[in-house]
């Protein structure tokens, strides 16, 4: 974007791809950081003179438009933070779309509605998704590619749409993938990685490559208890994928095989309820050991043998990577695990990354200061497969 910047962009009309796919509650957004993260690209081509027009999907609406994945309030959001209106056109690629970019004065932002409301954006077919991207093509004279969140999506507006304008990257991806080749080339040792959420199949990927660059991972989260299992414990009623059992043994034997120390869990807080998150009344969980989980119980967060465990494993780190909440961190009777995760990056000297999605909005929401870590980054399934080492479309096309 410097180049761009340098080059003069007075007048013209800069497509900015963002990824303002925030958390809305009741139409509310309850955690702007994806606005805010794209915020320094916007503002240096307004403040360059361009006619700024900012486009991103929200949520998975089926090619339609719904209400319900309007974009409006994050483009409300965006008018505040930059402290200048932003007009909002509430379709795509249509009248709407045309007269709000003709209206736009030199340093004026719009935003366009949800890019997911056309069946073109996320078309697995290369025409259909051609044609969007042709239609998109018509309100701009250049792109900027800024969603870093959505790199790993082949659609429309962050694959085929650079293809079709002069295209360069914002600052915002400049430093995510600046931040990535900290964790994937020239990493500073020992280098630890903690890995949570749900879902074990999430992980699989990021798991392997990493096995080959960290010297320790730990498990928390929904997924441990598919490697506790794995290591012949029961586990209650606790989150399992028994199809991932082999998986993940296979990769324990290569952990010890590399010499890679992989931790789990010592003790968890284990109740026969799943938590009620809108009230959140009382849970009242007990505290047990990762070997003994009861038949009836479900394991819902790390136990503070295992926050103390976690703690000294990042205390000496140069380089810590995490992502996943450690347990139903939404639930305050659940949230310390996260938490003790959280402050231990906060108390490392070495370089942390938040990896984005569920870990970064508990950061977030648990009240941390952003500025106390390394970097947070606004990317989920992104970061991931870059970790993994995949190739990212709309990295991939920027780079052409
Ligand atoms: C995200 O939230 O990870 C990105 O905005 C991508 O969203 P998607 O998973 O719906 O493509």
């Amino acid at each position: 974007i410097d180049e761009l910047l340098a080059d003069g962009v007075s007048g013209k009309r800069v497509f900015v791809r963002a990824d303002l796919n925030v958390p809305l509650a009741d139409g509310t957004i309850t955690d702007d950081g994806r606005i805010r993260a794209v915020l320094p690209t916007v503002k240096a081509l307004a403040e360059a003179g361009a006619k700024v027009v900012v486009a991103s999907h929200l949520g998975r609406p089926k090619g339609a438009p719904d209400p319900a994945f309007s974009l409006l309030p994050a483009a409300e959001r965006l008018g505040e933070l930059l402290g200048a209106p932003v007009a909002f056109a509430e379709d795509t690629v249509g009248p709407a779309a045309h007269d709000a970019v003709d209206g736009l004065q030199p340093g004026q932002v719009a935003v366009i509605e949800n890019l997911r409301f056309n069946p073109g954006e996320t078309s697995k077919d290369d025409t259909e998704r051609g044609e969007f991207a042709d239609r998109l093509a018509a309100l701009a004279d250049v792109y900027v590619g800024d969603g870093f969140g959505a790199v790993h999506r082949k659609h429309a507006s962050v694959f085929d749409l650079p293809a079709r304008l002069p295209h360069y990257a914002g600052y915002l991806i400049a430093t995510e993938v600046g931040v990535l080749k900290k964790l994937t080339d020239d990493v500073k040792r020992p280098y630890a990685v903690v890995l949570g959420g749900a879902k074990v199949s999430d992980k699989l990927g990021v798991i392997d490559h990493l096995l080959e660059k960290a010297d320790r991972i730990l498990i928390g989260g929904g997924m441990a208890y598919t490697f506790l299992k794995a290591q012949g414990h029961e586990v209650g009623i606790s989150l399992l994928q028994e199809d991932q059992i082999p998986a993940v043994k296979e990769y324990m034997k290569r952990a010890e095989e590399r010499g890679v120390e992989f931790v789990l869990p010592v003790d968890v807080l284990v109740s026969p309820d799943f938590p009620d998150l809108k009230t959140k009344a009382p849970a009242n969980p007990t505290t047990v050991a990762a070997t003994a989980i009861p038949a009836d119980q479900e394991g819902l967060d790390i136990g503070p043998e295992t926050r103390k465990l976690y703690a000294s494993k990042l205390a000496d780190a140069a380089t810590v990577f995490w992502n996943g909440p450690m347990g139903v961190f939404e639930h305050p009777d659940y949230a310390e695990g996260t938490k003790a995760v959280a402050q231990a990056l906060v108390a490392s000297d070495g370089f942390t990354v938040v990896g984005g999605g569920d870990s970064a909005a508990a950061v977030r929401t648990l009240g941390f200061d952003e500025k106390a870590f390394g970097h947070i980054s606004t990317g989920g399934g992104a970061s991931l497969e870059y970790l993994e080492g995949k190739t990212l479309p709309g990295l991939a096309a920027l780079e052409d």
